[in-house]
């Protein structure tokens, strides 16, 4: 299954995407963490990306494109994938389908978390990753809402769109999670 997780900052993204691709058995695909990898190994990639991680911005559209098609041609993502945190921008979105639909792989859905924002600080700030700053917080919210909010009504159109509760406990999410993945229809290949 091919799957995109939606959602903003703090949603639970990565918290449920663990629980999912054990669930359906195939690999976990965050950019955020591709990214804080790159960071961490100080390559180029990495370099410029921290200035945009580190004021809540998004990092340009080509650099994440390169590591999200590269991830995909490894022989792991031949039986679906899991995407969290990408694609985050209309272009991303259309970029990422255009090279999925060249190779006969299109999307079979995305997920969307819906939690309140009330929520989501609490969840950050009792975490405390860098970027987890009130004010970096604040810009991601606005990032989110400015440039990948939109993406919402852009699977709504494609048909693709599940939107998932994401209020309440792990577990209760999860279970929410997999009866929205159990109604999922993948064409038969
Ligand atoms: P990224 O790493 O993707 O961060 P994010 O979207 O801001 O979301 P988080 O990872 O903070 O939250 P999450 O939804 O995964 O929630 P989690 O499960 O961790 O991106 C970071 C930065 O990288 C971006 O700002 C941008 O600069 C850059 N970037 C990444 N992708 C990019 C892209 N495609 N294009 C451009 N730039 C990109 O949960 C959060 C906390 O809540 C945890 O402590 C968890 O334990 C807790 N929690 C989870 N679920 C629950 C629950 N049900 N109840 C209580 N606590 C919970
Ligand atoms: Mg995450």
């Amino acid at each position: 299954m091919r799957l995109v997780l939606l959602g903003p900052p703090g949603a639970g993204k990565g918290t449920q995407a663990q629980r999912l691709v054990e669930f359906l058995q195939i690999p976990h695909l965050s950019t955020g963490d591709m990214l804080r990898d790159a960071i961490a190994k100080g390559t180029s990639v990495g370099l410029h990306a921290k200035q945009f991680i580190d004021q809540g911005k998004l990092v340009p559209d080509n650099a994440v494109l390169q590591l999200v098609e590269q991830r995909l041609e490894l022989p792991d993502c031949g039986t679906g994938f899991l995407l969290d945190g990408f694609p985050r921008s209309l272009p991303q979105a259309r970029a990422v389908d255009q090279f999925l639909d060249g190779r006969g792989e299109p999307l079979d859905a995305v997920i969307e978390l819906q939690v309140d924002q009330e929520e989501v600080i609490k969840r950050l700030m009792s975490r405390g990753r860098g970027d987890d700053k009130p004010e970096v917080i604040r810009q991601r919210m606005i990032t989110y809402q400015e440039q990948t909010k939109p993406l919402s009504d852009y699977y709504r159109q494609g048909k693709i769109l599940h939107a998932v509760d994401a209020m309440g406990t792990m577990d209760e999410v999860f279970s929410r999670m997999r009866k929205a993945v159990e109604q999922i229809k993948v064409p038969q290949r």
